[in-house]
């Protein structure tokens, strides 16, 4: 991919028939003010089709993070327009896109962000508490969630007796519990081995397989690139090029694998 294209060039990929899940067009972001602003995004426009895996690349500091944060409704745009099934979080204002965010978006962080004083079941569980799911069917349906991780032996275990790639699942199995529509994921396997990365990569393909689940994950790792429907990438707060990845022909997979 050559970074220093000016016009992007734009695939429309395997999914472009399916509709619009993200659509954003002329983001801007900056951070700051005065002589200390940093313009992280300078007018991105990109979409995400339903059911679509959109990888975002890019060097360091080029705006991915705050680019999916914008998306997921945790950070507020400065301009341009932006809408996430068809909800414009501006609109919905701060409570209406907490709300929207507790029901429709997972968010699967770098650092896994479980914590450490409940067990897997609880952790996972979280997001259903949020959205008033009783405790106790919270709990089953958090179990639920981590036996088609492969952790269903796990479940009253605590996050720190784990590997890395079992607290990435883990991660994951919150991020999915509450049946989100769109999934965000940061970097998902830069702390993991190749083995363990390519098999999460592989469980979150399944789970995005049917289900209409959209997801975009932002990555450095060259190895996964092959799990992309369509690969965005970013350069200095724009989205630069676009191209189609090979990612539906791994939607077959069995998740049951995923050991
Ligand atoms: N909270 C913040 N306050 C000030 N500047 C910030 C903040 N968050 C990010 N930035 C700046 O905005 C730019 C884009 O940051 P961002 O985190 O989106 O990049 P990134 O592409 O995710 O980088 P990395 O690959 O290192 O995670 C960077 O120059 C960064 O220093
Ligand atoms: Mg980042």
């Amino acid at each position: 991919m050559d970074t220093l294209t000016a016009t992007p060039t734009i695939e429309p990929g395997a999914k472009a028939d399916r509709p619009v899940a993200v659509y954003c067009k002329g983001i801007t972001k900056t951070y700051g003010s005065g002589q200390s602003a940093v313009r992280a995004l300078r007018g991105v426009d990109v979409d995400v089709r339903t059911g679509e895996l959109m990888m975002l690349v890019g060097p360091s500091g080029c705006g991915k993070t705050t680019l999916i944060s914008i998306i997921a409704g945790v950070l507020d745009r400065d301009e341009g327009e932006c809408t996430v099934l068809g909800k414009d979080f501006k609109v919905l204002g701060p409570s209406g896109t907490t709300q929207f965010r507790a029901t429709n978006v997972g968010f699967v962080f770098q650092a896994f962000n479980l914590i450490p004083t409940l067990t897997l079941a609880e952790n996972v569980a979280v997001p259903l508490l949020i959205n008033r799911v009783r405790r106790a069917d919270a709990i089953e349906q958090a179990c639920e969630m981590l036996k088609k991780v492969g952790l269903g032996d796990r479940t009253k275990d605590i996050p720190t007796r784990l590997s890395g790639g079992q607290q990435q699942r883990v991660a994951i199995s919150r991020a999915l519990v509450h049946k989100p529509k769109l999934l965000v994921c940061d970097e998902p396997t830069s702390a993991l081995d190749h083995v363990t990365g390519q098999k999460v990569m592989e469980l979150l393909r399944s789970v995005a397989a049917g289900n209409d689940l959209s997801l975009v994950v932002v990555t450095h790792d060259a190895r996964i690139f092959e799990f992309a429907d369509r690969i965005a990438e970013m350069d200095d707060g724009r989205i630069v090029s676009m191209t189609t990845g090979k990612g539906h022909q791994h939607s077959s997979f069995d998740a049951s694998h995923a050991k």
